[in-house]
């Protein structure tokens, strides 16, 4: 058994090229999902699974992510003034009260490793988790942060979030060679980033969630810039694989690749037709659209 997580890192210096202009001016970890940013889920996703430090390590382009989880006195003033309690709530406690957002800079945007190096001062020597909320993950059970953490607590092995990705796609993640699964996890021999697929030791992706032994800072420090001239996560985490077990994890859940223009149109229509009160009225417009385009027609 080995300690519980407590802290979650969240790399969000990214300049959001592909989707400008939006990104000009609002950070893609902003960017909704229905009404709520895809930053937001990250964070629920990481309380949920226990952590009560969020270290956001962010840039001066990144004012609104911390702007989101401070205090908003003048509108909840106007919103108490107008009686509109239910939206006044969902202002007003941005975090629950045992949480606290740290945020750290990256000055230079030398890649993930890198951007997680730089939450070394708030971690610590203990274990920890990094979330990418391009990445979002949609699931009716636990979370897949909290599935990892049990996982991790249990062995004492450090986890990585993977999924099976299509052959020719191996060259947009990091991808891992492991030894045979059981229940959800097997140990990972290899990892290598974004390698071709004539050079990929599998199909079986990174997808944005780790929970980490504190030794990969040290790895971290020593890690010199691999794929696209960026210090990678997965370099350091590949020397770690020679010092102690980091097991693959096979996350119940599906996760949605919020970092391009498809995956965040795939998770808005599945939020909406999973949702409470847009779901019939997404469904149908949804079926107008595709007659109306003569598309193809829903099952
Ligand atoms: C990062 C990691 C990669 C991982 C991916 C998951 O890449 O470096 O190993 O597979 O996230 O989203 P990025 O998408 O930031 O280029």
């Amino acid at each position: 058994m080995s300690r519980r997580i407590r802290k979650a890192v969240f790399p969000v210096a990214g300049l959001g090229t592909r989707f400008l202009p939006a990104t000009k001016t609002v950070p893609k970890e902003m960017l909704p999902i229905i009404d709520r940013p895809l930053i937001q889920y990250a964070v629920d996703e990481a309380i949920e699974a226990g952590c009560d430090t969020l270290i956001f390590v962010t840039n001066r382009y990144k004012h609104a992510v911390a702007d989101y989880f401070d205090k908003a006195y003048e509108l909840e003033e106007k919103l108490e003034k107008a009686g509109k309690l239910a939206q006044l709530e969902v202002v007003r406690n941005p975090l629950p009260p045992n949480v606290r957002a740290v945020f750290v800079t990256q000055t230079e945007a030398l890649g993930l490793g890198h951007a997680v190096l730089c939450a070394k001062p708030v971690v610590g020597d203990e274990p920890f988790a990094v979330i990418l909320p391009d990445d979002l993950i949609w699931n009716r059970g636990p979370g897949a942060l909290t599935q990892m953490a049990d996982a991790a607590e249990a062995s004492g092995a450090s986890m990585i979030a993977v999924q099976d990705v299509p052959h020719d796609k191996t060259d947009s993640y990091g991808i891992v060679a492991t030894e045979d699964f059981a229940d959800r996890q097997g140990r990972i021999r290899a990892m290598v980033e974004k390698p071709k697929p004539a050079d990929a030791p599998s199909t079986l992706a990174v997808v944005g969630r780790y929970v980490l032994n504190p030794r990969i800072f040290a790895l971290l420090e020593s890690t010199t810039p691999g794929a696209g001239g960026e210090i990678q996560l997965t370099d350091a985490i590949s020397a770690l694989l020679a010092e102690e077990a980091v097991h693959a994890y096979r996350f119940r859940g599906t996760r949605f690749d919020c970092g391009t223009h498809i995956g965040l149109i795939e998770a808005t229509i599945r939020y909406a037709l999973d949702h409470e009160k847009l779901s019939e009225a997404a469904a149908a417009m949804m079926q107008s659209a595709l007659d109306e385009l003569g598309v193809r027609e829903l099952e």
